[in-house]
């Protein structure tokens, strides 16, 4: 497995955050919390490490992921390179990890990666030169930590105590990265309960989200619920005949105004996007008065800041 911290115990790269403590998270959600501003407000900058460069390899498709990477790195001073991997060598048959020899010999610091390849974010980390860092930016279906800790980031500016918190996941857990991280982080912040809520074509494997409330009825599992959130079905990660049908999905798992009524008054709504408005959510959902879908964007940009800042730390001391 791959080492994520150096040798005095300080994160050199992110790839999952099933080993990151509650010290080290807690310390990556306050700094990432300084680094947030009011909407309309000028964002907050830090230089200290001005000129060093942020590689992002996206190899499938991103928008905000992508964005919020680079647009972190340039609050930071740093300089991007966006890789257009539609064209890079690796269609051509050069090996991924030759593309990042290359890019290390033009001194590239971090590689933020992106790849549907399980276990390639690792296999890069353990390859990289002592003096670079690398982000998983979404792995397979099984690791997506920056949105992990921005997502528990957005449910403690709401909620604060966690031991007090249910949360409900809704979809398609199974292949969802991003519920996975999720998981990861809430477990070890001591999440109260934790709900998942798919039909059972959609649910984890039985050795997954250990501790974890298992639901197939949206209602039971929805009830009381203080944050609810709810997925894209990874239509790229099934095969054509394994798709649910989207009218009778969202007749059975949209989260409606209805639905959204049996949490609590006060629940908050996620989504780590991109929607599909009609299958998993209700517009009237996404845009209504509990949505916190947006701050969770905005969080996105500040939470990517203190990753890169505390792995350039690590690299290159304060
Ligand atoms: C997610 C992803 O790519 O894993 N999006 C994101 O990064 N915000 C979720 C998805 O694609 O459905």
């Amino acid at each position: 497995m791959t080492m994520q911290l150096d040798s005095s115990g300080k994160l050199r790269h992110l790839i999952t955050l099933k080993d990151i403590d509650k010290p080290m998270l807690e310390m990556l959600l306050d700094r990432a919390d300084s680094f947030v501003t009011g909407r309309g407000a000028l964002p907050r900058n830090g230089s200290a490490f001005a000129g060093r460069t942020v590689a992002n390899l996206f190899f499938e498709p991103s928008t905000r992921t992508r964005s919020s990477f680079e647009l972190a790195a340039k609050r930071l001073g740093l300089h991007v390179l966006n890789l257009d991997v539609r064209t890079s060598s690796r269609t051509k048959g050069e090996t991924i990890l030759d593309t990042i020899y290359t890019l290390e010999a033009m001194s590239c610091d971090i590689f933020v990666l992106r790849d549907s390849e399980p276990g390639m974010p690792g296999f890069i980390a353990d390859n990289v030169d002592p003096w670079v860092s690398v982000l998983n930016a979404g792995e397979a279906d099984r690791n997506h930590p920056t949105q992990g800790l921005l997502d528990v980031l957005t449910m403690r500016q709401h909620k604060r105590d966690f031991s007090q918190l249910s949360v409900s996941i809704i979809g398609d857990i199974r292949h969802s990265r991003v519920a996975h991280s999720t998981s990861h982080a809430l477990n070890t912040l001591g999440v109260g309960q934790l709900r998942l809520i798919a039909p059972e074509s959609l649910m984890p494997a039985a050795d997954e989200f250990a501790g974890a409330e298992r639901h197939t009825d949206i209602a039971t599992g929805i009830a009381d619920a203080d944050v609810v959130m709810t997925l894209r079905i990874q239509k790229e990660r099934m095969n054509a005949a394994a798709i649910p049908d989207s009218e009778s999905y969202y007749r059975q798992y949209g989260l409606n105004k209805e639905r959204l009524a049996l949490a609590k008054p006060d629940a908050i709504v996620m989504h780590p996007g991109p929607m599909n408005r009609g299958t998993e959510i209700s517009s009237e959902v996404a845009d209504g008065p509990q949505s916190v879908i947006r701050e969770q964007v905005a969080n996105g940009v500040a939470t990517r800041m203190a990753v890169m800042m505390t792995v350039l730390e690590t690299l290159h001391g304060k």
